[in-house]
């Protein structure tokens, strides 16, 4: 995708991660990490690789937008916006999605295996999400033995719970303790026992039923299942800010959802029962997950460790290192920072000198370099003759890293096409243009 001029040449530099790593080998991994301050276009750079890759027949998945920046340029590729957030959308965390129909199809085909693996992963995802969900909520990770009690909670609905299971359903299997939880909590045979082990349990799936800490955006029927054959949305923007942990899981909600069904997609296509599809997943504003509870960081390890396997683009987005690094914990951190060190590509923006030390130590960066993106975080200029002020210097610079290699500076000017995309953009002018229409209106 035509990324930008090159800063020293002017020649056009051509940048995505899947093109790159497919077409012209130049990365190991399709995927890139963005790292930049904030307002200095990260956003509007993968949606320029977005749209280009739609281009190409590529879906791009914007698995979580809080703001609201990706809802205009999925419309416009005609793609589905699923809005997620109280009263306004509910996404079921136990709802295997298509992964048993298509387990059916490749059953009927004969390949018995695959379809125990899309059945195991959808599995494995569930799980993860509701033991997500519990993280969140009591702010440490459930136990082992807990999380065996879930396993095998979500294996005993899929056997006898006639439809999709809720959050409810799985709250009324712990309660009833069948045998094969039983087992699993190691009861000993003792009924006090049990309920013992369980109450934690309990008491965690109550505040996650409706009614409870997260309301019912996790514990009834999914609005809107997501499509597969096309660019899509989660709207996750109705969230306010300030209900952080809300905000962290429906993000995590999407990135689970969105990965299952491409997993699924690309399970069919190996097999042969489906055209084989691509898919772009971008994973902006990362930091706002990772921080909302400890765990979290393992959760999107796992996910985007999947990434690799089901060979889908991925971009992550966040502000700084130090973002990374202040998350509480020394083991979350370091996972952290291998999403950088896995990541194909890494395309900085305008950095703070005190990022140098620890950016350096991930991604090589000569002194030159680190004055670059030094220079590019600059406040912008006040010019006194037209009265307002320049953009910032950095606004659409970046740099293009791959492993050792020297860095390609490249400066990106968007279209006009491309601004109306922008939504934060758009909120700013339509504000402006209604004051000056309010000011210009007779009394
Ligand atoms: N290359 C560019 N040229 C001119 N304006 C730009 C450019 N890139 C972004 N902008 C404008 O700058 C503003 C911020 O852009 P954007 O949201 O992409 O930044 P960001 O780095 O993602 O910010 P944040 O870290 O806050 O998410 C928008 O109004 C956008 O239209
Ligand atoms: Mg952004």
């Amino acid at each position: 995708m035509p990324f930008g001029r090159h800063i020293q040449t002017g020649a056009t530099v051509c940048c995505d991660p899947i093109s790159w790593y497919q077409r012209a080998n130049l990365i190991g991994n399709p995927s890139v990490f963005f790292l930049g301050r904030p307002g200095l276009g990260k956003t509007s750079a993968v949606m320029r690789m977005a749209v280009g890759l739609a281009g190409m027949g590529v879906s791009p998945l914007v698995l979580g937008d809080t703001r609201p920046d990706y809802i205009r340029m999925v419309e416009q590729l005609g793609g589905q916006v699923i809005p997620l957030g109280r009263h306004r959308g509910s996404l079921n965390v136990l709802d295997p999605g298509e992964a048993p129909q298509a387990a059916a199809r490749l059953r009927s085909a004969g390949y018995d295996q695959a379809a125990d693996e899309v059945l195991a992963d959808a599995q494995g995802l569930r799980l993860n999400m509701v033991l997500s969900l519990i993280t969140v909520l009591r702010k440490s990770e459930p136990t082992a033995r807990e999380s065996t009690i879930l396993s095998r909670a979500i294996d005993w609905l899929d056997e006898h719970h006639d439809g999709v299971p809720l959050i409810p359903d799985l709250l009324q299997v712990v309660r009833a303790a069948p045998p094969e939880l039983r087992e699993a909590a190691l009861d000993r045979g003792t009924t006090s026992k049990y309920q013992a082990i369980t109450e934690e349990l309990e008491a965690s799936l109550v505040a996650l039923c409706p009614g409870g800490k997260f309301g019912d955006v996790f514990a009834r029927p999914t609005t809107q299942p997501m499509r597969r054959d096309r660019a899509v949305v989660y709207d996750v923007s109705a969230i306010p800010q300030s209900d952080a942990d809300l905000r962290a899981v429906a993000l995590l909600a999407s990135w689970s959802a969105g990965f299952a069904v491409v997993k699924t997609a690309q399970t069919l296509a190996d097999f042969d029962l489906e055209a084989r599809r691509h898919y772009f997943v971008i994973l902006d504003e990362l930091h706002q997950a990772l921080k909302a509870g400890p765990g979290l960081v393992d959760r999107v390890d796992y996910l985007t460790r999947l990434n690799r396997t089901v060979g889908v683009g991925l971009a992550m987005i966040t502000h700084t290192m130090k973002d990374l690094r202040s998350l509480p914990y020394e083991e979350d951190r370091q996972k952290a920072m291998g999403f950088i060190e896995r990541s194909g590509l890494v395309v900085c923006g305008g950095l703070p000198f005190s990022e140098m030390p620890l950016l350096s130590s991930i991604v090589s960066l000569s002194g030159a370099e680190q004055d670059l993106l030094g220079g590019w975080q600059d406040p912008p200029a006040w010019d006194s003759k037209e009265g307002q002020q320049a953009p910032p210097p950095g606004r659409g610079k970046f740099l293009v890293k791959v492993g050792g290699r020297p860095g390609i500076p490249v400066d990106l000017v968007l279209t006009a096409a491309e601004r109306s995309l922008h939504m934060s953009a758009a909120r700013w002018t339509d504000q402006s243009r209604t004051g000056r229409i309010e000011e210009g209106t007779p009394a």
